[in-house]
């Protein structure tokens, strides 16, 4: 499937794209549309299953379709991808959805997947967001997914060790049909809010973070 969805968000004089991949294309297909610099060669032909090969193609296609290609792309020692240029990106995958995000303000992006089996880590991630969860509720999972996703993005953006999702991120109270939250990092002396959006696709969730 070519892309699946583009968001283009303006705020003053920032500007956001985001843009998401379904993959439905055979490796062989994905391979031979794009450019892959060397490393990155060498590392797809690491992946042992296909499924993350063509996710890690489908990035790739995203890069292409934003104006990039996988060459201005370089990733630091903690795996984190970086953009030659002033623009900053994030980079999510999972299952046969993959998406980027491309902006002039610090960002992180994740896609999850909407599954019954998160209610059994909820404790894992969650700590004062049960104090509005409903367990009973028919929208926990996605509440959930909602929440799992808004601190992977924000670690996507700190990139630091040591930082508990449980102990130092806390997302607000949120209804999934408003789409948008805020969240708090608080570790060491440090007390940071991000933006949180969020979209449904399909069974997935989609989340991407702002420092604010
Ligand atoms: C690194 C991590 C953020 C990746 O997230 P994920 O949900 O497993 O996978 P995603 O597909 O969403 O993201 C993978 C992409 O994140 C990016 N990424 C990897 N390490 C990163 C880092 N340190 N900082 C920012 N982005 C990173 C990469 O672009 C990677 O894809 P690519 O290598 O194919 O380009 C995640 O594995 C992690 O370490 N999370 C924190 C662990 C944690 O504290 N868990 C709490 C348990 S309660």
């Amino acid at each position: 499937m070519p892309l699946f969805k583009t968001i283009n968000l303006s705020q003053t004089v920032a500007t956001t794209q985001i843009l998401v991949w379904k993959v439905t294309e055979s490796y062989a297909e994905l391979f031979e549309q794009v450019i892959l610099n060397e490393n990155n060669r060498i590392r797809l032909n690491g992946m042992r299953s296909e499924i993350h090969q063509r996710a890690f193609l489908s990035v790739r296609k995203l890069l292409q379709e934003a104006g990039y290609t996988d060459l201005d792309l370089y990733y630091d020692e903690f795996g984190k991808p970086h953009l030659q240029g002033k623009k900053h990106i994030s980079i999510t995958h999972s299952h046969n959805f993959s998406a980027i995000i491309i902006s002039d303000e610090i960002v992180g992006i994740d896609i999850e997947m909407q599954r019954e089996k998160i209610t059994r880590i909820a404790d894992k991630f969650c700590d004062s967001e049960f104090q509005f969860l409903d367990i009973s509720c028919e929208d926990y999972i996605r509440k959930l997914t909602v929440i799992w996703g808004a601190k992977e993005a924000i670690f996507k953006i700190r990139n630091e060790k040591g930082i508990s999702f449980k102990d130092h991120i806390s997302v607000d109270n949120f209804r999934i049909s408003a789409k948008q939250t805020i969240a708090t990092l608080h570790s060491d002396n440090l007390v940071k809010d991000f933006k949180i959006h969020f979209e449904e696709i399909e069974d997935f969730t989609l989340v991407y973070a702002f420092e604010k």
